[in-house]
């Protein structure tokens, strides 16, 4: 035991991080200056990456710096075990179609025609009532909106986009398209909408050519929802899947070519609600033929490699990842959300929000303690950080 403390400092925490978390907890114990070192990252870097929602990528970024991993990992095994305290943080009148946005201690979440911005409380529980901002100006409902850097851009039911600053009181509106506009994404100076009206269009943000469209696409097929890759030089677009063609479709940002088709043998009717990319070769997908698939285009574009059934054989509304082994999704009924390991084919949690009533899980956004799900009267936050010390008496 004492030749770890002759150790040089570097060779020590290479060490350590080979330890499994029983033992790092125990010598944790030993003394002061062991409990000092065994609380450092580098030590928990190895173990961290296995755990669902630790804020380690795959790739090995660290999405949460802020919170000590060892912490993370703790809090980890709540999540796996379905370990948290439920509570409805906010409640509407009438049923709605929710949409939301988490961006570092502010939640964003649409509300009919207006979007309206809560603080994150910073002890945990829950967000502050009243909204610090809201962003209006549709005449129908919001449909989807996304955040940028300096802008929240919201797309609605009446066929328009909305370009509102974040920090001010500029906005900007375009009339997009002919019916509603279902989804919406931006990266690399570029908006791309997607709609009922069967097309997608692509939208120029650069401050001298604002709001002009440069490409429309004509999909066939009613566009459900969209994702520009993080890559930023192609965007996959999620359809009804009523016509003769895919429902999963990836175009170039530039010239607007179809580039591939992902899979072959969808239903009709199979629509795809909710898309996400994790890397630029990998991607999520959900909707009403109740699997979630994953899709990596270095091995294939026919075949997904991985998928997961809804055991209950509802629709997929929404899915987050957090892009390593956790997956977050929600169902068309009861507000179910869903937790899944990616290693394992059966779900590993089950939350159900709105039982006995039923309602669809719309939304949900997660951070490394709490998930927010959003249902059609109701905002519901499920807390996995300190269950012992405040849940639990
Ligand atoms: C470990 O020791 C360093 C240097 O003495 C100190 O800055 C740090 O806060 C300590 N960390 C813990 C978790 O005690
Ligand atoms: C996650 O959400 C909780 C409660 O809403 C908040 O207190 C916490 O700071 C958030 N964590 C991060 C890393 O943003």
């Amino acid at each position: 035991m004492l030749f770890l403390y002759h150790l040089p400092e570097d060779i020590l925490y290479l060490v350590l991080s080979y330890l499994d978390c029983q033992t790092l907890n125990s010598l944790s114990q030993v003394c002061k200056k062991m409990y000092n070192f065994t609380s450092r990252d580098v030590v928990w870097k190895r173990i961290a990456k296995e755990c669902i929602n630790s804020g380690i990528t795959q790739e090995g970024r660290d999405i949460f710096p802020r919170i000590p991993l060892k912490d993370r990992v703790k809090i980890s095994q709540n999540w796996r075990r379905g370990r948290c305290r439920k509570e409805a943080v906010l409640k509407w009148k009438n049923n709605l179609l929710p949409w939301m946005q988490l961006d570092g201690g502010v939640l964003y979440l649409s509300q009919a025609a207006d979007i309206r911005a809560y603080q994150l409380r910073t002890d945990g529980r829950g967000l502050q009532r009243k909204p610090v901002a809201v962003y209006s100006g549709h005449r129908e409902d919001v449909c989807r909106f996304i955040m940028t850097e300096s802008h929240l851009i919201s797309a609605g039911v009446d066929g328009k986009i909305i370009l509102h600053q974040k920090q001010g009181s500029f906005s900007m509106e375009y009339s997009a398209h002919n019916q509603e506009v279902n989804c919406i994404d931006s990266k690399g100076g570029v908006i791309v909408s997607g709609s009922r009206d069967r097309t997608a269009r692509v939208w120029s943000l650069s401050s001298n050519r604002l709001g002009e469209c440069l490409h429309t696409i004509p999909t066939l097929d009613r566009v459900w929802s969209l994702a520009i890759s993080p890559s930023q030089s192609s965007f996959v677009t999620g359809t009804a899947c009523c016509g003769h063609v895919a429902s999963l479709r990836i175009w170039d940002v530039e010239s607007c070519q179809l580039l591939t088709c992902l899979g072959t043998d969808f239903r009709r009717g199979a629509g795809v609600l909710d898309v996400v990319y994790e890397s630029p070769s990998t991607l999520l997908s959900c909707g009403y033929d109740t699997f979630i698939r994953y899709w990596d285009v270095r091995a294939s574009t026919r075949k997904c490699v991985m998928e997961w059934e809804e055991p209950h054989d509802s629709a997929l509304y929404c899915i987050q990842s957090d892009s390593n082994h956790m997956i977050a999704s929600g169902s068309s009924y009861y507000g179910v959300v869903r937790l899944w390991d990616k290693r394992q084919t059966r779900c590993l949690q089950t939350f159900s929000l709105s039982s006995p009533t039923s309602s669809p899980v719309y939304c949900l956004r997660f951070n490394s303690t709490h998930l927010y799900a959003a249902l059609a009267s109701a905002l519901y936050a499920l807390d996995f950080k300190g269950l012992d010390s405040r849940g639990r008496k």
